[in-house]
């Protein structure tokens, strides 16, 4: 039997080339429980407002659960001449049921449908992501204990910069994925409307309940226009730009962690479980998770560029190019869930290699601000203590030694009001004690922070 969709309308059957040019069965098949949660929905909808009688309602849905296990058991046979999974799903149920099969498209489009199906997708999707997002966040927090005692030097310019905490570095992750987590969680709310009923563009003449569908599928509330509805896809462009910055945020930590984990920076040793080999170079142990964890962000930035540019040309209402929305949107999410599978796990199994980080750790003048600040304390004007702290560190270069290593003279010959308390703000350790800011790597702030997102995720402290 020809489509569903082709109605008495065509004087011949469609050409094979355009059936498969136009399919989208091989893509969109995934979204076969959401079509079906959908459509039971739609039909007891259709049963509270007599337009199907009880037992018609209960048909369509022993028929459809029916149709649910095979898909499920893979016994289906999809018909790719039917197009979609949509129409694969209503097919089958007409071949069981026969006529009340067909009243079930009653007051709906495959437009309002395939709309309503994305949206359960993303939902669900979304808060698979934000689960993911909060066990990579408690990996985080659960190494701040153990990690408390390792100062790192922080960089800018890819220079050292400034000693923190390590613990510090940690919730600095955690701030980022907890704003991914609210952009999604804001996303959804635009998500979680029901925009079954709104049927090809412009509603139904039918006495559809539209509160009653979207309550059944625990919609928040409706897509208010139906002409927005059909041509809708904004909230398919907003969970793709949800999942990049998260993306972008996985590949800022996969990059340091490379940099850390190379012989030059040594400062971790990946689980080995999480590397691989080289075919040639026996000695290699390769970090090519967070490399393609890096890699895989291109896959997602451009899966939003492709929703951007994809709607960009189009009138209102539905057009068939919206069909090519569901690709990118599959491969974003499921290139996003796989890199987050492995990031928590990853972050848990890696050891800090304590004794290279701190052999290292005087290197780079990394107190040398928090003597500068040092000299602010006692009176001295900002620009003056840099200039001053700046010619010191230039002596020290030309010794070979560090700050804290040069005698009192060298400090009371660039100011003679120093004394010997000058050593308390030396050497990296003494620096870090020094932070006092709010928000600063301070370790009573960091403490408290770590306290905070204990309780923030639900740990025992
Ligand atoms: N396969 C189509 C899609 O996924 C179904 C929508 C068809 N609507 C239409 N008016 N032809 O977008």
């Amino acid at each position: 039997m020809s489509s569903p969709s082709r109605s008495g309308a065509f004087d011949s059957a469609v050409d094979k080339r355009v059936e498969r040019f136009t399919e989208s069965i091989s893509f969109d098949q995934r979204l076969f429980r959401h079509d079906i949660t959908g459509s039971i929905a739609h039909a007891k909808m259709l049963t509270d407002q007599g337009i199907l009688t009880p037992q018609e309602c209960d048909e369509i849905e022993t028929g459809l659960n029916e149709i649910l296990h095979e898909l499920e058991s893979g016994t289906f046979v999809i018909r790719e001449e039917l197009e979609d999974i949509h129409m694969n799903i209503e097919q089958a149920l007409i071949d069981r049921i026969g006529d009340t099969g067909r009243k079930l498209h009653t007051g709906r489009s495959r437009n309002d449908q395939v709309s309503t199906d994305l949206r359960l997708w993303v939902r669900e999707s979304i808060d698979r992501v934000d689960d993911l997002l909060k066990g990579l966040q408690i990996a985080f927090v659960n190494r701040c204990h153990g990690d408390f005692d390792v100062v790192v030097p922080a960089y800018t310019h890819l220079q050292r910069a400034q000693p923190v905490l390590l613990p510090h570095v940690w919730l600095a992750y955690c701030e980022k994925f907890q704003r991914d987590r609210e952009r999604l969680a804001d996303c959804r709310k635009r998500v979680n409307l029901c925009s079954l009923g709104t049927a090809a563009l412009a509603g139904t003449t039918l006495p559809i309940d539209r509160a009653n569908t979207a309550k059944r599928l625990n919609f928040d509330g409706l897509v208010a226009n139906s002409i927005d509805s059909s041509s809708d896809r904004d909230f398919v462009m907003e969970s793709l730009f949800c999942l990049t910055t998260i993306s972008v945020h996985l590949s800022t930590w996969a990059e340091e962690w490379i940099l850390w984990a190379t012989s030059e920076f040594d400062f971790i040793e990946l689980p080995h479980a999480f590397c691989t080999g080289s075919s040639i170079m026996p000695q290699k142990i390769n970090p090519d998770v967070l490399e393609l964890t890096r890699g895989k962000t291109a896959r997602v930035i451009g899966s939003l560029q492709t929703l951007l540019v994809l709607s960009k040309g189009l009138p209102l209402a539905y057009n068939r190019d919206l069909q090519e929305d569901k690709p990118p949107l599959f491969d974003a999410f499921d290139t996003v869930t796989a890199c987050l599978e492995l990031a928590a796990p990853l972050v848990e199994g890696a050891k800090m290699k304590r004794d290279c980080i701190n052999s290292r750790l005087e290197r780079g003048f990394l107190d040398a601000t928090t003597l500068m600040e040092y000299l602010i304390k006692r009176g001295i004007p900002q620009r003056k203590a840099h200039h001053m702290i700046g010619e010191l560190v230039r002596l020290a270069t030309e010794k070979s030694v560090t700050l804290a290593e040069l005698p009192l003279e060298d400090f009371q010959a660039a100011d003679p009001t120093l004394d010997d308390s000058v050593y308390g703000v030396l050497g990296v350790k003494n620096a870090v004690e020094a932070f006092e800011s709010v928000g600063s790597t301070g370790p009573r702030f960091v403490s408290e922070q770590i306290s905070m997102w204990k309780n923030r995720l639900n740990l025992s402290s």
